[in-house]
């Protein structure tokens, strides 16, 4: 299998500076750029609470973006499947993705499934090492609760071998053991769990 890693391939290209920095577009726009990295089951609620956390931000006149799995595997990472190595691959690009367009000063609302403990800190460590900062939330709901909930039928699907590599059926989540905020989503709103995003930011001076 090719290392789509491999780094080789770019020992003989150069960084370019420009002459404008981060901190220059973040005076411009007023705000911090961050990432906020969404991490739970399919049917947790990750996409429903960053949406409305963008809501509650830009009415606060803060500029956020989007970044959603489903939404970049009909573009970018429509290439990828479901098996590990697919998944790690759609990580580290939604990873990049997400560090560039933090750079631009703007609050990236990441949400994926992102299943594998391993793969996420590569991606916080990505951050890391640019300075941008990261945080990884917890979208806490039981497979029992996702399953039930099941909105787009795929829960029914995967238990009827319809669909294959399916993350709490035929893939294990490995929850994060330690991340900024854990959402108990399940036993709490929508709008309550945007809230306490929306505080985690404040906490942090990002807004
Ligand atoms: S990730 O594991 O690579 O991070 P990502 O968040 O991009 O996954 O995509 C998950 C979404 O794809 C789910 O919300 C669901 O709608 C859909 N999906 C389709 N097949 C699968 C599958 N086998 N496992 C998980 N999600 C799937």
């Amino acid at each position: 299998m090719t290392d789509r890693t491999d780094r080789t391939r770019s020992s003989d290209v150069t960084w370019h500076d420009g002459q404008i920095s981060r901190a220059d577009r973040e005076r411009l726009l007023g705000q911090h750029g961050a990432v906020v990295w969404f991490t739970g089951l399919s049917g947790s609620g990750k996409s429903t609470v960053a949406v409305a956390v963008e809501t509650r931000l830009l009415g606060a006149g803060r500029l956020c973006y989007r970044v959603d799995g489903d939404n970049l595997r009909h573009g970018l990472n429509k290439n990828l499947g479901f098996s590990p190595d697919d998944r790690a691959e759609n990580v580290r690009r939604t990873g990049e993705v997400c560090r560039i367009l933090a750079d631009t000063g703007v609050i990236v609302l990441a949400s994926l499934v992102s299943p594998f403990r391993a793969e996420r800190e590569r991606v916080r460590a990505m951050h890391a090492e640019a300075k941008v900062p990261f945080m990884e939330v917890f979208v806490d709901v039981p497979l029992e609760v996702a399953e039930s909930r099941d909105p787009k039928g795929l829960y029914r699907k995967a238990r009827a071998g319809e669909i294959k590599d399916f993350t709490g059926v035929h893939q294990p989540y490995e929850a994060p053991t330690a991340c900024e905020l854990t959402l108990p989503a399940s036993t709490q709103s929508v709008d309550a769990c945007a809230l306490q995003v929306v505080q985690m930011l404040r906490d942090r001076h990002i807004v």
